[in-house]
């Protein structure tokens, strides 16, 4: 096995332990990693780069580990000052993954998951052309998991309603491309191709697959 892998296998064990730690997170990283990489094939992405974008899918949230667990796990919505404490998420993951050699690419996915294509994302603001395709993907894959889970303060949405919402987003959050290509593979359920028949009873509902 060549270090690539290893590297891999590595974050796949350390980011489920993550999230196993947190009943709100409990499969997210996994779930959004298999949608990244489906996305990235649909797109054409070269083979050669879905490794780093499978690793800036597992540890693009990493940095929410280092802020308090009491605002991270809030019950109930952020307030503006809670809301400022977590938007460093991005930098503070960035900052801690990015001098280790080979996950160089997927640091700079975490540093910009929370960019947007109209320049009003987090921390920079920088602009469209400035983010990575491995973060344009991340951000839509993470976006649609967190609308379809179930929160203490408020339903999760359908995954139907959370396409919509997507759609609803493009252009000024979203970057078109990514949105189609997740929403047609949602819609024909080749966005669930890569998981196990496990993963699909657990993390995706009926209603998911019938919609297909
Ligand atoms: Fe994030």
């Amino acid at each position: 096995m060549d270090s690539r892998q290893s590297l891999l296998l590595t974050v796949r064990a350390l980011t489920s332990v993550l999230d196993a730690a947190d009943p709100f997170t409990r499969g997210r990283s996994l779930r959004i990693s298999r949608y990244a990489v489906r996305i990235a094939r649909e797109l054409g992405v070269p083979e050669h780069e879905w490794a780093d974008i499978e690793l800036g899918a597992l540890l693009h949230d990493l940095g929410r580990n280092a802020i308090l667990h009491d605002v991270v796990q809030s019950p109930r919505p952020l307030d503006a000052g809670e809301r400022a404490v977590v938007q460093t998420h991005p930098t503070i993951g960035y900052a801690m993954l990015k001098d280790i050699p080979g996950l160089e690419a997927a640091a700079e996915i975490v540093w910009t998951h929370h960019e947007r294509p109209d320049g009003a994302g987090y921390p920079r603001g920088i602009p469209a052309d400035q983010i990575p395709v491995g973060a344009r993907i991340v951000m839509v894959c993470a976006a649609y998991d967190a609308m379809t889970e179930d929160r203490p303060y408020r339903r999760g949405l359908s995954s139907r309603a959370a396409c919509e919402e997507l759609r609803r987003c493009t252009g000024e959050q979203f970057f078109p491309e990514v949105v189609n290509a997740f929403v047609q593979l949602h819609d024909s359920g080749r966005l669930w191709e890569a998981f196990s028949r496990e993963e699909l009873e657990i993390w995706v509902s009926r209603g998911d697959l019938a919609a297909a």
